[in-house]
């Protein structure tokens, strides 16, 4: 990851590789920052806009070239679009493309000039946004490439350059945050790209096990089949019997208050790949189902950030985990299964497996008497298709933390959208032969994969977050290059924060 600086000053006196600027499409007025490089560089700038050649439009990007005699050695000009469009998850994008352009150009270093009160926001607030956008949007996935002309130069370091020293405390304190919450996202865009061969559920077991040796404050515990077998989880046992990989129950427990205080649990689907078993997906994007553990490493990684950033807190990660493959001893459709919690569900089909997994993980919850449960699963592409492929949806239980959400939701633009759970998608999922039935077909699919959800979650707050959607971009999104996104991990500690702030 890109190390991060914070420095005050002009900049001056030292050779800089590149500096960045932002400008805004409409402004009347360049910021203070711009104009103070347009003197240092002989009124560059200035020509640029005079000749029209850039209008500052979002993510436009110019590069400049001051005279040899100059400290600066590049200068890197980036749009911002319309003021009054302009919002946090802009700066971020802007950010990104500052970032993606020094990497084009083989930069190592690269300087991005600040100027909040030009952006209208708090200084703190908006280097933040600035790193996170420039961090996220470096991101690549390179562990398999071993040709060297793959895996070219990166940017080694960003220096945020603040006009005064005034801020610099605060804005040290905001960016050191963002710098470990960042560190969560690679690791969850990280597990998610690795494919299924190497990230099996035991592998995934061991990497929850090395999250908690290498952090204070985080306890993980690893339960095999036959401690499964003794607890009941006879619906993750189920869908795990057409698979010769071992399936895994992961906790991560994170003490960081009183134990007298209630924790937060989270909960993680990690089916770490999806064929849909005997209901066999067709092949067309099977490859894509390695990312059915999305879940399950959104809340891996989000607690140990939140172990990192040392919030006051409890938290615990439950993680079921397996893949889902047909075999000879494959569960079927037909099948019943005797979930942890003592409810019956009939099979109509194997591919609706996450909520199977995820029951007896609910259920199992119930034991840390928790203040809420939030389960995150790339659980339909029913969900998908209402919302589209940048959405996540939300189903919940309780007004409270869905608001705490939907505001989380606003701050890290990981958007959600809530989707209704009324009486009669209850009806929807009755059985004629057991308690419930595991599909009950296409039409609320987001929805009637949630109400089967709902039986485990007993009487206490839950909200479901479906991200089978926004786990995995087609194509590449401003601060999200194409893949894996690690989305969660910054939703949930921002939910932490709001959390805290509520409590
Ligand atoms: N893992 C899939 C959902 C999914 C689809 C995630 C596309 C990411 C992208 C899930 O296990 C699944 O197969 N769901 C079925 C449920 C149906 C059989 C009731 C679906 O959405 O088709
Ligand atoms: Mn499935
Ligand atoms: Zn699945």
């Amino acid at each position: 990851m890109i190390k991060l600086r914070i420095k005050a000053g002009d900049g001056k006196k030292t050779a800089l590789a590149a500096v960045a600027v932002f400008h805004f499409e409409d402004a009347d007025q360049p910021g203070a920052m711009s104009v103070r490089l347009d003197g240092e560089t002989g009124g560059m700038l200035n020509r640029l806009h005079q000749l029209n050649d850039f209008t500052g439009r979002l993510n436009e990007t110019a590069l400049l070239y001051p005279a040899a005699d100059r400290d600066i050695k590049r200068i890197i000009v980036v749009g911002l679009g319309k003021k009054e469009k302009f919002d946090r998850d802009k700066l971020r994008g802007a950010a990104a493309k500052v970032a993606q352009t020094a990497r084009e150009h083989k930069l190592r270093e690269l300087v991005l000039a600040l100027e909040a009160g030009y952006l209208d926001m708090d200084w703190a607030d908006a280097a933040a946004a600035a790193a996170e956008g420039a961090v996220l949007g470096l991101y690549r996935f390179r562990e398999y490439k071993t040709r060297n002309e793959d895996n070219g130069p990166d940017v080694e370091t960003l220096t945020i350059l603040l006009p005064e020293r005034r801020h610099l405390k605060a804005v040290r304190k905001a960016v050191l945050g963002t710098e470990k919450i960042c560190r969560g996202v690679y690791q969850a865009r990280n597990l998610v790209s690795m494919p299924s061969n190497e990230l099996t559920p035991s592998r995934l077991g061991d990497e929850a096990l090395k999250l908690a040796k290498s952090r204070r404050g985080i306890e993980a515990k690893v339960i095999g089949s036959r401690e499964m077998r003794r607890l009941g989880m006879n619906a993750l046992l189920g869908v795990a019997r057409g698979s010769r990989e071992e399936p895994k129950f992961i906790i991560l427990e994170y003490r960081g208050a009183a134990v007298s205080m209630r924790p937060l649990v989270l909960v993680g689907k990690a089916i770490t790949f999806d064929s849909g078993g005997i209901s066999l997906k067709p092949a067309e994007k099977m490859d894509e189902m390695k990312t059915d553990m999305a879940g399950g490493a959104a809340v891996l990684a989000a607690i140990g950030a939140a172990a990192d950033l040392e919030l006051p807190l409890n938290l615990v990660g439950l993680i079921p985990a397996t893949e889902n493959l047909p075999g000879g001893r494959a569960y079927k459709p037909g099948d019943i299964l005797r979930t942890m919690s003592g409810q019956t569900v009939e099979v109509l089909n194997t591919d609706a497996e996450g909520r199977l997994i995820l029951a007896d993980a609910l259920h199992y919850a119930q034991r840390y008497q928790p203040a809420a449960i939030l389960d995150i699963a790339t659980l339909t592409g029913a969900c998908v298709v209402a919302l589209g492929e940048q959405v996540a949806g939300m189903v919940g239980t309780d007004p409270e933390v869905k608001e705490i959400i939907r505001k989380a939701a606003e701050q890290t633009g990981e958007l959600v959208w809530e989707l209704p759970l009324w009486e009669n998608y209850q009806e929807m999922i009755k059985s004629d032969i057991a308690d419930i039935k595991n599909s009950a077909g296409r039409f609320g699919g987001a929805i009637t994969a949630a109400a089967f959800l709902s039986r485990f979650t007993g009487s206490v707050p839950w909200v479901h977050l479906d991200i089978a959607g926004p786990a995995w971009l087609t194509k590449d999104r401003p601060y999200q290059p194409k893949g894996a996104t690690g989305i969660g991990v910054r939703l949930f500690i921002q939910f932490f924060m709001n959390w805290l702030e509520a409590h």
